[in-house]
């Protein structure tokens, strides 16, 4: 294969898929590919793609249409659909996208050079097999967009959980734990190379497991393991399933100091038999013992969810405990989306989408407007408090200005003065917005 070929990626939906697109760059890669960021000079076009709301998977369609035009003007172009959307739809992607050349699910990714191969531009190719065992742990991602700081590292892939409305099991198959040694190599190499924070990921951290003879290892544990690496590399995950929170790993992120004190814990809604039809398999009063549990132990917790308005059946009763537990909860951040109808799920074959649009839309509102308020007010506890802050980039506003995130994830912007990427400096936090903490550096540490 010609060196001289170029591989143009783009990804959509969550961390997991732009973690899945640096294996793919690493398999190509090693084909002799370039990467390229020039959609022109592609000789391939891959679309890492997302199933969870039906915006999502128009997105994209409306996006690969303007490939279709790029390779009228130049046939040897391959355009191939990854990820979610590929495993949701398979064969009939390729039927119903002529122009499309390739269709792979998000556990057939080392198949890609063969399958290349075969279709050589004539022949449209599909492999959306799922794994019981893939992990891609012996391959070593290709960091995109990467700022030498801060890096993904996929733990697990797959749920099990099957909660109502998500297509996640679909696309994703089942869970399954990647070996901790894998996991270690990979952290440790990253540290190697002057990364300072390491976000450990999979759609349920909670549940990781591994055993191999005397080898157990928990979440936890793992945690634990990669924090031990270097006092210098902060240590995050996502997400975690409040049902299976458990303490030990509460009080193993408020003894480690470089396990960061932020919890990204999804709630989905506050109602107790909203969340019995979202089989989210805990009550309201299990979630807030949660929140309760972490902020004793952890007092500067860092908190966010995400929250989902409008679910079947949903009424203004249920959509108010939504409210109400965000109140009580007062979220630092929140991800809130409309409910949208995802083919085969439970809730597709079992409830009727029957929350109005326009209700939907109000609900929304509503919650996003509060949420802006949590914010804000969550921003005003921490004026007059120093943070440690990881500087992660210059200010897109002003060049004398840098950013960085504070331990409980919050983004703090202050006068760069003589402060460098990567290193960790105690910002004082002088104001803030809804959005964002501003202050002065104190003092510069390693
Ligand atoms: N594994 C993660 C979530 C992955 S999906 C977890 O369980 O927390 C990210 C978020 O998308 C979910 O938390 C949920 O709020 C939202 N989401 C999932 N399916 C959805 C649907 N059908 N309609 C609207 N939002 C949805
Ligand atoms: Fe979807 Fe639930 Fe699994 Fe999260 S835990 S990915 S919401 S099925
Ligand atoms: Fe989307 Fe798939 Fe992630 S559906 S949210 S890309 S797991």
């Amino acid at each position: 294969m010609s060196s001289t070929k170029k591989l143009y990626i783009e990804t959509y939906g969550c961390q997991m898929n732009f973690s899945d697109s640096e294996v793919v760059a690493s398999i190509l890669t090693k084909e002799g590919y370039q990467l390229t960021e020039d959609i022109k000079a592609a000789d391939l076009i891959f679309v890492n793609t997302c199933s969870i709301r039906d915006n999502a998977e128009k997105r994209v369609i409306n996006r690969i249409q303007e490939f279709k035009h790029l390779k009228s003007l130049k046939p040897s172009l391959q355009v191939g659909i990854l990820g979610c959307m590929a495993e949701r739809l398979k064969e009939n992607l390729l039927q119903d996208q002529k122009f499309v050349d390739l269709v792979v699910g998000p556990d057939a990714y080392r198949d890609i050079p063969r399958m290349l191969n075969e279709s050589m531009g004539s022949r449209q190719m599909a492999n959306t097999i799922l794994s019981e065992e893939e992990t891609y742990a012996d391959i070593a991602p290709v960091r995109l967009d990467s700022n030498g700081i801060s890096a993904f590292i996929s733990i697990m892939r797959g749920c099990d959980n099957y909660c109502a409305y998500c297509v996640v099991p679909f696309t994703r198959g089942h869970e399954r734990s990647r070996h901790p040694r894998s996991i270690l190599n990979e952290a440790k190499d990253l540290v190697s190379k002057g990364y300072r924070e390491v976000t450990l990921l999979g759609q349920n951290v909670n549940s990781y497991h591994w055993e191999e003879g005397d080898l157990k290892v928990n979440f936890a544990s793992l945690m634990k393991m990669v924090a031990d690496l270097s006092p210098l590399l902060r240590v995050r995950f996502s997400t975690s399933h409040p049902k299976d929170i458990s303490d030990e790993l509460i009080e193993m992120i408020a003894v480690t100091p470089n396990i960061c004190n932020s919890f990204h814990l999804p709630v989905q809604s506050g109602s107790s038999s909203t969340l019995k039809r979202m089989k989210r398999n805990y009550t309201r009063e299990m979630y807030l013992e949660r929140i309760t549990k972490i902020k004793s132990l952890i007092p500067d917790c860092g908190l966010s969810t995400d929250i989902i308005v409008g679910y079947c059946g949903e009424t203004d009763e249920e959509h108010g405990e939504t409210v109400s537990l965000m109140q009580e909860v007062g979220y630092d951040f929140a991800f809130m989306f409309k409910y949208s109808e995802r083919p085969d799920t439970l809730a597709a074959k079992k409830y009727a989408d029957d929350v109005p649009e326009e209700v939907k839309g109000k609900r929304l509102d509503e919650i996003i407007k509060l949420q802006q308020q949590n914010s804000h007010q969550s921003n005003l506890k921490d004026v007059g408090k120093t943070f440690t802050v990881l500087v992660d980039s210059v200010s897109k506003r002003s060049k004398t200005q840098m950013s960085g995130r504070t331990d409980q994830n919050k983004v703090m912007v202050f006068d760069s003065l003589e402060a460098r990427l990567g290193q960790y400096v105690q910002v004082k936090c002088t104001h803030c917005t809804a959005a964002t903490l501003l202050g002065e550096i104190v003092n510069y540490l390693e």
